[in-house]
């Protein structure tokens, strides 16, 4: 059995979850319950990235304190989550006794190290405002290709990231006015100090082609001094022994992993030392998007390296979520949040949908309105979970319930089974759509069975009415194969199924036990079609909201 803590990226407590963050939350989710089905003792951890700017300047808009900002969409976060069947180990926040210990601690090791160095630098300041200017509220030309109107840190055209100071034609967007330029004392981390070892460590390490390419020119760049300061006015950690300086969001939100992960060990009384160590056995993994690639491949690994811990064992990246082809946006209605989408649609069908498009690549993924609904009713109510209804349908009426004390086409059974290995690898190494396109293959083959049997045809005949009872009892065998295959996917859907076919939970392990004489319950509809003007009525609530 092998212990592996799972992440993926802790999102802000700014704003509310929506339906690009769930490519990540879903893909996470999905592998931590394939990792759960084999026996690991998989942890997954995850937080509100409750620091910053945006999040102080949300809660003055609001009226409110940050404190009581953050504590509501905590909440919110953590509804929006349960509702998609997303199931955290711990879901925690980051501002934390334990966050800020260990953003102490982080800290302070590498400061011992000489790693941390002070410098007086000019930064843009809002003078109307009367606050430093963080990197996200000056925009202007990106200093690299001159693409304009970027944030103040990185370029979404190029990718490049920089210090604001370098920015063209800098705007503050709290004032729109044009920011000024003051001195402050800043603290930096010497990232190019690990620079032989990150080499080492990418190197070493199974990154995607993608990721790999960028940090390969990322250090080949070389690497530059990270600003860890920010000033007051700011919601976060003050650093140690100082006056009026903050520790930069990105500096403490990693760290409220191994924060939660301490968090959850507190909370159910386990060891926490051991796993974090540096020469832990514990699997790491990050799962998070390409965007953020730089801070968990560049300064997260360096950090943990300088003071210690444990560095993951892999991060995997995915690429964004267009909707219709086009990037979400909330001028052209096509940005949903998730509460959105579930006052109108049930999780299971975006689970499933994202399953069907997700691979190990990059790629942006797209939420293809028309595809969403052939696949979710044509393939999956359609072909497999047709079959369950199909076949229990006759051991509850005809049967009196109960299923066959054999199997009639073993062969079949054998073939179903026979794709085990290859369903797990493919979670393993997230490649959920393969295993989509088997999984409806396989229903293909046990419809095609059933359509060849004719066992309605069967019923009415009294020779061959005792034959029915086994094609249904194969039916049904197969049915709660395939269900297994797709229980990281559909986790309660999967439940139900066992509820009604009374068997015990699916696992790896067990999910070749044949049910044979058991008693099944009544079969009832586990889940709907999706009837196309639920979406309709879901863009409708969009753009009413949108319009307020
Ligand atoms: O990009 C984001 O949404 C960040 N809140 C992710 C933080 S991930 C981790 F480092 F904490
Ligand atoms: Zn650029």
């Amino acid at each position: 059995m092998k212990k592996i803590i799972v992440t993926s990226a802790l999102p802000y407590a700014n704003g509310s979850i929506h339906l690009g963050h769930l490519v990540e939350y879903l893909q996470t989710d999905i592998w931590v319950r394939n990792q759960k089905m084999s026996g690991n003792n998989c942890i997954y951890i995850c937080a509100d990235d409750a620091h910053g700017t945006p999040i102080m300047l949300k809660a003055q808009e609001l009226k409110i304190t940050p404190e009581k900002l953050i504590e509501k969409i905590y909440k919110e976060h953590v509804n929006d989550f349960s509702d998609f069947q997303i199931e955290f180990d711990n879901y925690y926040t980051t501002h934390s006794d334990e966050n800020k210990f260990f953003s102490e601690l982080i800290y302070s090791k590498l400061y011992q190290n000489g790693d941390i160095i002070s410098k007086t630098i000019s930064q843009f300041y809002d003078a109307e405002a009367n606050m430093f200017l963080p990197d996200r509220y000056v925009r202007g030309d990106c200093p690299k290709c001159g693409a304009k109107d970027q944030y103040g840190d990185s370029c979404e055209e190029c990718g490049a990231s920089y210090s604001s100071s370098e920015i063209k034609n800098p705007i503050s967007t709290i004032t729109q006015s044009i920011p000024i330029t003051k001195k402050s004392e800043h603290q930096f981390f010497k990232l190019r100090s690990y620079e032989k070892f990150l080499k080492k460590w990418v190197s070493d390490k199974t990154l995607q082609k993608e990721i790999r390419n960028k940090l390969d020119e990322w250090l080949s760049e070389g690497l530059s001094d990270w600003d860890i300061t920010r000033d007051a006015p700011y919601f976060g950690f003050e650093i140690p022994n100082t006056k009026d300086k903050y520790f930069y969001v990105w500096l403490d939100a990693p760290i409220g992993y191994i924060a939660s992960y301490k968090n959850y060990c507190d909370k159910n009384n386990k060891e926490f030392d051991e796993d974090w160590s540096e020469n832990s056995d514990t699997e790491l993994y990050h799962f998070i998007g390409k965007d953020i690639a730089y801070f968990h491949a560049l300064f997260w690994p360096a950090m943990l390296e300088g003071s210690g811990f444990k560095k993951p064992n892999a991060i995997f990246c995915h690429g964004f979520l267009t909707i219709d082809g086009e990037k979400m946006s909330k001028s052209r209605g096509t940005f949903f949040n998730a509460r959105t989408y579930l006052n109108h649609l049930k999780p299971e069908y975006l689970r499933y949908y994202f399953a069907s498009r997700l691979n190990n690549k990059i790629e942006d993924i797209d939420l293809s309105f028309d595809d969403f609904c052939s696949r979710v009713n044509s393939d999956l109510i359609g072909k497999i979970v047709n079959i369950g209804s199909r076949c229990a349908k006759f051991i509850n009426t005809d049967f009196e319930n109960k299923l066959s004390d054999k199997i009639k086409n073993q062969k079949l059974i054998d073939k179903t089974l026979g794709s085990l290995d290859q369903i797990v690898s493919n979670y393993e190494s997230r490649n959920y759509a393969t295993n989509i396109r088997l999984i409806t293959s396989l229903a293909d083959d046990i419809n095609k069975y059933l359509d060849d049997e004719k066992p309605w045809i069967k019923i009415k005949n009294n020779d061959e009415k005792d034959s029915v009872q086994d094609i249904c009892t194969d039916g049904l065998n197969l049915f709660r194969i395939l269900i297994g295959y797709l229980k990281p996917i559909l986790p309660e859907l999967s439940s139900k199924v066992e509820d009604i076919l009374q068997c015990a939970t699916i696992r790896w392990d067990n999910i070749n036990t044949l049910l044979l004489s058991n008693e099944i319950k009544k079969f009832v509809p586990i889940i709907t079609r999706i009837d196309k003007e639920w979406i309709e009525n879901m863009k409708k609530e969009n753009e009413d909201n949108s319009d307020v």
